[in-house]
């Protein structure tokens, strides 16, 4: 009898002084194991006869319900002691400035728009802006685009429920900067508008939102030859290349006329295309950069200005494709996941400010 109460108190007594969950799992089977001290009193119920159990069953049974139930308790409270040692190492106080600096660096379309900038910055050129939700007078009729013009088509253009008799929408180019910049200032001009623009459409080389270039100049006895020049020379500075060579081809825009597409050369060296030399060189090419071409005559007027007295020439293209040309990368999707590890790749130090003299490209 005072056997059974002493070992019951020895036990417990190991229990209560278990500090780890392995140590207390020792104790278990050591007591309520196949081969435990408990297991093996349990064990002599069986054969005695039904007095000696009815005297010896009792403290038996205490026995091995007070070990248990010591067992769950000390386990709680060694699995309570461990988490609350968790949750105190691993507390963070979300007020205490970040332990790391910024992540992220200058993105190509970011770059690039900056090198754009820099580079006609240096030929007289301003940056001028326009809003991203247009109206269709805007975007499309004042540029000489008629009602039947595909480009109107719902497929192409994300347009908003009718409001107030206008119709608005996400601008489709950044040439409605052409005709605001026309009607709110006086000429000459010479601008860029670089921005977003938005269409319907989607795969590798096409997403919902991209990044265009507006070119406008208008003055007095501006020729085809002043919008050559100003091409090379921009194009030169951007790939960083003298031997560029341009190639003119007769096109259709509504808004320009004569309108010419423009393609730059490219040449194999060591098995690569490189932008620059004569595209009709063996292994060579041509890639589209540009649309462009003398402003038409009826968007001049459109904007409340006389076609006789003023003319010009205007571009357009997609800073994302320049961006891909200029620094090889060929998904346009990567350019919006927003993946630090491609910004890692592709990405600019935010001290590497695009400056002629510096080369542009950085
Ligand atoms: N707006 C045209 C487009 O989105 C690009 C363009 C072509 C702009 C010719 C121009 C231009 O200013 O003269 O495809």
């Amino acid at each position: 009898m005072s056997e059974i109460s002493n070992l019951k108190a020895g036990l417990i007594a190991d229990i209560n002084a278990a500090d780890t969950l392995d140590a207390l799992e020792a104790l278990r089977v050591g007591a309520m194991g196949k081969n435990g001290v408990v297991t093996g009193l349990l064990k002599t119920l069986g054969p005695m006869s039904p007095e000696e159990r009815l005297e010896k069953g009792p403290p038996i049974q205490d026995l091995r319900e007070s070990v248990t139930a010591a067992l769950a308790d000390r386990k709680a409270a060694l699995e309570q002691a461990a988490l609350d040692a968790k949750l105190a190492a691993e507390k963070i106080d979300m007020t205490l400035p970040a332990g790391i600096g910024p992540q992220g660096s200058v993105h190509p379309v970011s770059q690039v728009m900056d090198e754009l900038a820099e580079i006609f910055a240096d030929l007289g050129f301003s940056v001028a802006t326009g809003p991203e939700i247009e109206d269709d007078w805007h975007n499309f009729t004042a540029l000489n685009i008629p009602e039947t013009h595909p480009a109107r088509a719902m497929h192409d253009t994300f347009y908003f429920p009718d409001a107030e008799g206008k119709k608005m929408l996400l601008r489709t180019h950044t040439s409605p900067v052409q005709i605001r910049t026309m009607m709110s200032g006086e000429p000459p001009i010479r601008i860029i508008a670089p921005g977003r623009v938005y269409r319907s459409d989607s795969d590798a080389t096409h997403t919902p939102m991209f990044h265009q270039i507006e070119g406008l100049v208008i003055d007095k006895g501006i020729t085809l030859g002043h919008l050559k020049w100003t091409l090379e020379t921009f194009l030169k500075a951007f790939f960083e290349r003298d031997d560029i060579v341009l190639r003119l081809r007769p096109s259709y825009f509504p808004f320009t006329e004569p309108s010419v597409e423009v393609d730059v050369g490219y040449t194999l060296t060591n098995g690569q295309r490189v932008i620059g030399g004569d595209g009709d060189a063996p292994g060579g090419g041509w890639l589209e950069v540009l649309g462009s071409g003398m402003v038409n005559r009826r968007v001049i007027e459109a904007c409340g200005l006389d076609p006789d007295e003023w003319q010009g020439f205007a571009f357009g293209t997609g800073v994302d494709r320049l961006a891909m040309l200029k620094y090889g990368m060929n998904d346009l999707r990567a350019f919006f996941d927003g993946d630090l590890r491609w910004l890692k790749h592709y990405g600019f130090s935010a001290l590497d400010v695009p400056t002629l003299s510096g080369g542009v490209g950085a």
